[in-house]
């Protein structure tokens, strides 16, 4: 838990950001223990942006990975000595929702080393549709 805070603030630092200054990390755990991180990488078209956690997801799904236990998540504008709990987008939490178990997978907003909340998916993101709502 706290190697994986200290990984989403960390990757604070490597936000592209010319756009927005708002700099986000992300740490997520594999089941296995292994760690994926990523940061937010902003466009000029803006539209194209990928959020800090779809970038850790992608790297993580695209090395084969599908089982995640928690991610961590720090965001911040970039020059602020201290920042609020930065919740995951719509589109992050629907990305969530499509590799994890809502009633398991922990949503870790970190303000700090040692201030940090701890939601499951399924709190932050009731009745989401998922690959079971296909399936079945
Ligand atoms: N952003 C993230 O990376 N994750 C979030 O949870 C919220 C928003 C990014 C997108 C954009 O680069 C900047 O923060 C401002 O919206």
């Amino acid at each position: 838990m706290e190697e994986l805070i200290r990984e989403a603030l960390r990757m604070r630092g490597y936000s592209y950001v010319p756009y927005s200054g708002f700099r986000v990390g992300a740490a997520l755990l594999t089941r296995e223990g292994k760690i994926y991180t990523g940061c937010n990488i902003e466009n000029a078209s803006y539209t194209p942006t990928n959020c800090a956690e779809r970038t850790a997801f992608f790297k993580a799904v695209s090395e084969g990975e599908r089982n995640f236990q928690a991610i961590a998540i720090a965001g911040g504008a970039g020059g602020a000595a201290e920042f609020d709990y930065c919740p995951p987008c719509g589109v992050c939490r629907q990305v969530m929702m499509e590799f994890c178990d809502e009633k398991t997978f922990q949503v870790i907003l970190v303000k700090s080393e040692t201030e940090y909340r701890v939601m499951t998916l399924e709190e932050l993101f009731p009745l989401g549709f998922g690959p079971k709502n296909v399936q079945e």
